[in-house]
C-alpha cells in the first residue's frame, strides 16, 4: 500500500474509537492531561477542521492535530499506526497539514519532539524541519 491510497480528511465523531485506539498504541506514556477523550473534545471546540485523520480501507491509521493562532502554526499528535510506517503516510499527513496551515496565511510551523525520540527527529529533518535553539517551557493551567 502506498501513500496514494490514503484518504486524508478532517476528523468526524465516528472516528473516535479508531483514533483512541491508535493513540493508546502510539503514545502509551502520554501524561494524564493528554487523555485522548479530553484532547478530542477540546480540539473539536477549536479549529476542528485542523484535526486530520488518515484512512486506509475505511480504517483510521493516522492522525495529526494542527492549530494556527495567528502567529505560528503548531503540530501535535502526528501518529501513523506501527504496521503502516515507512510507506510515506507520515509525510503525506504532514503535507496536508502544511497545505491547510499555509492556506490560512500561516508563515511558520513549530513543533516539539521528545529529545529521546531519535527516529521522529530524523523524520522531521527529512521533511525540512530544523532543530532550533530554544528552551521549551510549559505550565499546566488549573
Ligand atoms: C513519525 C511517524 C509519524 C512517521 O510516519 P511514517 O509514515 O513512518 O513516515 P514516512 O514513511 O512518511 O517517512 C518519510 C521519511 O522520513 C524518514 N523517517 C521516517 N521514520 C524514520 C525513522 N524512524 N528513523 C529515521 N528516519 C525516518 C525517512 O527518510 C522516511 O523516508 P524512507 O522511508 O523513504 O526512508 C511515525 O514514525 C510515528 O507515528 N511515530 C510515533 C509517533 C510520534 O512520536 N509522533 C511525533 C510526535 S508529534
Amino acid at each position: 500500500m502506498n501513500a496514494g491510497s490514503l484518504v486524508i480528511r478532517s476528523y468526524s465523531e465516528d472516528d473516535e474509537t479508531d483514533v483512541i485506539g491508535l493513540w493508546t498504541t502510539v503514545f502509551p506514556n502520554d501524561p494524564p492531561w493528554n487523555d485522548p477523550p479530553g484532547i478530542i473534545r477540546r480540539k473539536l471546540a477549536v479549529q476542528r477542521e485542523l484535526f486530520l485523520v488518515g484512512e486506509l480501507a475505511g480504517r483510521v491509521i493516522a492522525t495529526v492535530i494542527c492549530g494556527y493562532d495567528g502567529f505560528r502554526g503548531w503540530i501535535y499528535h502526528l501518529a501513523v499506526s506501527p504496521t503502516e510506517r515507512r510507506r510515506g503516510l507520515g509525510r503525506a499527513m504532514m503535507a496536508e497539514a502544511e497545505r491547510r496551515l499555509r492556506a490560512l496565511g500561516c508563515p511558520k510551523i513549530n513543533l516539539q519532539v521528545r529529545a529521546a525520540n531519535a527516529g521522529v527527529i530524523e523524520f522531521y529533518k527529512t521533511l525540512g524541519y530544523a532543530v532550533e535553539d530554544h528552551t521549551s517551557f510549559g505550565k499546566l493551567l488549573d
